[in-house]
């Protein structure tokens, strides 16, 4: 397959010359793959056969075993969002390298890899340790093409398929990663199937409480939200020695598996009446961090209002547009963090999620749920209505 693309600048992306060269004409061999095509904004998923053309320098084609489905693949169905359709989702792969472009030393095919999010490498908080703030976040994770236009994927009748999907697109048999997204698994004693989750929704909630809030041994925490992010908080907060850990949701069910894991005390927002006193009373006084996954502007507000003065919240729910706070009680030392992906350097978090794992404690099995990728609808049906806290699709 020959493709000519001439590269068209977005003037809002003004780096984007450290990444793409000008004009560029190659020839790509491409081979059949199955995927899951989200079509429009409000249709149902699609299996569909497509084209993905062999590893570009930089690039590594993974043969995905395993991809979980994260709420933030959901913000594609947000009606006027601004990402290409029709789409292949999913960034939460694991799977076997089955080819590398020129220049990439760190796998080679047969390595097993977990896919992660993709940032430049060469900005300035890429080079100062936080790429998940990289000034290039969005176009490399949701623009739905390379940095250059071009998509790995191409339909049955030859158009771009929009993909790079947190530079990977992982709801296919294939997809193409990057060098700097892969983190290689050196356990052999892992379902690597099981762990491409560990690349968003569980690296977000134990990065929030291990990398971001950095709570201390014989601390509280209250966490808002048990869903996959909020239940890797869980684990997380174990881990790390709080005393007290409080697990707020709206599903028994989830609260359940919450104590199960590690939590102390466990309420649901339904049936109890002030949340704000609740947690004041279990921790005397407020908790000492807060961590919410729930995005909903007033359990944001209680979050911060339930803290003991020097209290921290981390926020990390992405339907939050906008929240407000009470003013004097915030200035007795509180602080309000945003984060993305738990502040958490894949490559480092990654295998440390996984010696958990391989120890127990990190038990994210009992979070997940298996499906084939024909049964995609139905695995949104099940997360969107609270049955499955973390669906995978199996290759
Ligand atoms: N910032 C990041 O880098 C990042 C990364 C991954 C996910 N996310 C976002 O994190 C959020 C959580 O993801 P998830 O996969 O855990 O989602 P989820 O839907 O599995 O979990 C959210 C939980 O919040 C609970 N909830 C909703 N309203 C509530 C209320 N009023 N009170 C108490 N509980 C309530 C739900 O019952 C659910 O269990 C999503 O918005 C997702 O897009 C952000
Ligand atoms: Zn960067
Ligand atoms: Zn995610």
């Amino acid at each position: 397959m020959t493709t000519t693309v001439l590269v068209g600048y977005s003037p809002s992306f003004s780096t984007l010359d450290v990444l793409a060269p000008i004009t560029k004409t190659w020839h790509d061999e491409s081979m059949k793959i199955t995927a899951a095509v989200l079509p429009s904004h409000d249709g149902a998923f699609e299996v569909r056969e497509l084209e993905i053309s062999d590893p570009r320098p930089g690039e590594v084609l993974v043969r995905v075993v395993g991809a979980g489905m994260c709420h933030t693949d959901l913000l594609a169905r947000t009606p006027g969002a601004p990402f290409p359709l029709p789409v292949v989702l999913g960034h939460e792969g694991s799977g076997i390298v089955e080819a590398v472009g020129a220049g990439v030393t760190s796998v080679v095919p047969g390595d097993k890899v977990v896919m992660s999010y993709a940032s430049c490498g060469k900005c300035t908080n890429c080079s100062t340790g936080f790429p998940q703030y990289c000034d290039l976040f969005y176009p490399l994770n949701f623009m739905g093409s390379r940095m250059d236009g071009s998509s790995p994927l191409t339909s049955a009748d030859g158009t771009n398929m929009a993909c790079c999907w947190f530079g990977q697109s992982s709801f296919a048999n294939y997809a193409m990663a990057s060098e700097r997204n892969v983190v290689k698994v050196t356990a052999d004693d892992v379902k690597l199937e099981l762990l491409g989750p560990l690349g968003c929704g569980f690296q977000t909630g134990a990065g929030a409480v291990i990398n971001s809030l950095k709570v201390r041994a014989g601390t509280s925490i209250a966490i808002y939200g048990a869903g996959a992010v909020g239940l890797a908080a869980v684990m997380a907060a174990k881990i790390a020695g709080c005393s007290t850990i409080i697990a707020v949701d709206l599903h028994d069910s989830r609260l359940a598996l919450a104590h199960e894991l590690g939590a102390t005390h466990t309420l649901n927002a339904k049936s109890t009446a002030n949340i704000v006193e609740s947690v004041q009373q279990i921790t005397a006084g407020g908790a000492q961090y807060a961590f919410d996954t729930t995005g909903v502007q007033s359990v944001v507000r209680g979050a911060v209002d339930a803290l003991r003065p020097t209290g921290v919240c981390c926020l990390v729910g992405a339907g939050l547009a906008e929240f407000t706070l009470e003013g004097s009680g915030f200035l007795f030392g509180k602080t309000v963090m945003g984060v993305i992906e738990g502040d958490a350097f894949p490559g480092e978090f990654i295998p440390k999620m996984i010696e958990w794992h391989r120890r127990g404690q990190f038990p994210i099995e009992k979070l997940i749920k298996t499906y084939r990728l024909d049964q995609i609808n139905e695995a949104q049906h099940d997360s969107e209505t609270g049955v499955t806290i973390k669906p995978v699709f199996i290759f």
